[in-house]
Formats: structure tokens, sequence, C-alpha cells
């Protein structure tokens, strides 16, 4: 295949950046994304130029680093996908590929296509976690028998990999549902219940000091979610941050 692509370029955070645009040849349909873009970085190696800088690491859809809009989408057209699995042949010969990194106030660019989301991070540590006491008369987790419905709806929540797709798709860039997936994994569980309170007020404090936007039930986060996170957990967020509020 032979493709014209328009990448953003952009030296660091406080520089300007616009789009640029390469042309590429003998692009195989079973490439990834990626590979099509280490394809484009060693032609520029060779000629000297600066390769463009792109978030990735598992290469799976595992760890959440890949990060890219393509032609307006994160992760691009395919459905339930990270731009890492997208192949090359959902494009066609001769099609033009716009390239950007995620858009949005709280992940500001670091350099060409790579963002900074430790705003996740921070959300994630304002109260994502359970505090189990460790002095041996722990409770082993699988002694606590847990509705099968509760379990697989937790499991499910917990599939987020914390990619920032759902604030790049929100028009508000709103992280409700990053956030409501990490509130809810634990929500559900007994083991998660102890801190549970706390936990979904300082997570969204901590999301609404990040400067991410509000929800507005557009559900463009839901569509682009790569891992098929559902609308109903912003509305466990909720209602766990309602009941949470009036408990004080
Ligand atoms: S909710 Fe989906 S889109 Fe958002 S960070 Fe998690 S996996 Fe990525
Ligand atoms: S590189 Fe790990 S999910 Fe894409």
């Amino acid at each position: 295949m032979k493709l014209t692509l328009k990448i953003w370029r952009q030296k660091n955070a406080a520089s300007k950046g616009s789009m640029q645009t390469y042309p590429i040849d003998g692009i195989d349909g079973d490439m990834s994304f990626l590979e099509m873009l280490d394809v484009l970085n060693t032609e520029l190696i060779e000629k000297g130029e600066e390769p463009v800088v792109f978030d990735h690491d598992c290469r799976e859809g595992i760890c959440g680093a890949c990060s890219l809009q393509i032609n307006g989408e994160p992760h691009g057209p395919d459905r339930l996908v990270t731009t890492c699995q997208l192949h090359m042949r959902k494009f066609n010969d001769g099609d033009t590929i716009v390239i950007e990194p995620f858009r949005a106030k709280a992940f500001p660019v670091i350099k060409d296509l790579m963002v900074d989301r430790s705003a996740f991070d921070r959300i994630q540590q304002a109260g994502g976690y359970i505090s189990v006491n460790t002095s041996g008369n722990t409770i082993d987790a699988n002694a606590i028998p847990i509705e099968k419905e509760d379990a697989d709806e937790a499991f499910n929540a917990a599939t987020c990999i914390g990619c920032g797709a759902c604030v790049a798709a929100c028009k508000n860039a709103s992280a409700m549902l990053f956030t409501s997936a990490k509130v809810s994994q634990y929500a559900l569980l007994p083991q998660g219940r102890v801190e549970a309170t706390r936990r979904v007020l300082n997570m969204v404090e901590q999301m609404d000091k990040e400067g991410f936007g509000n929800c507005t039930n557009t559900g463009a986060c839901e569509v682009e979610c790569p891992k098929g996170i559902s609308l109903e957990n912003i509305a466990r967020m909720n209602r766990e941050y309602l009941s949470a509020s009036l408990k004080g």
C-alpha cells in the first residue's frame, strides 16, 4: 500500500506544533499501525531526520500506552482494539491518514504524538486501591463468597487499561469513564466496600482538580473504549458519589 500520512509534529510542550506530510510506500495489510510508523521512522532516521515520537510498550492491547488519534478517532476506525492492535488492512491503498496526539487540557503534549497522562496516575493514587491488613490474620480473598454477577461486573470494570481514549473521544475531555471503572471495580466487591466512601470522594475530587471536563452523557467514550467499558459504570459512580456525599 502507498499512503500519505499527515502527522502532528511538536518539539516540546512549550512549542507550537503543526501537521507535516509524509508519503510512505510498501505497507502490508498485516502490519500493525505502530509497525507502519516504525517503517516511517526507519526511513526518517536513514535520511538524518528526527523520528516521530509516539507512546507504546506491550503492543498487544494490555498496557494502555499507545494513544493515537487516527482520522479523528482515538485508536482509529476499528472497534474494541488499541492502536497497537489496529491493522493496516483497515485502510486502502492511496489513503491519507491523519495522526494526532490525544487532545485534552489534562493531557499536555510532551513531544509529537506523546502526551502526559500522569493525571490518570494521580486519580488512581487518590483512591484506586484497598488497604489490607497483613498482620498474619489476613483472610484469603477467595474465602469470601461473591455473587457471580458482581464478580463478572467487577472484572469487566477492571479491564480498563487507562489508555485515555475515553477522554480524547469526549467533547468535554471528561475522565468519567476511566474514573468510574476504577471506582466500580472495588465498589462491587466486599473488599472494596471498607474504603468506598472515601475512595469515590477523593477520586472524583482529584479528577476535577486535574482539569477534566464533566460528563454530558454523549456516550462517545463507550464507543471508542478499546475494552468496552460500559456507561453503566458512570451511573454506578454517580450513585456511589451521592451516597458518599450524604454520609459526609
Ligand atoms: S475506560 Fe476505556 S478508553 Fe477509558 S482509559 Fe479505560 S480502557 Fe481506555
Ligand atoms: S502498546 Fe500496550 S496497549 Fe498498545
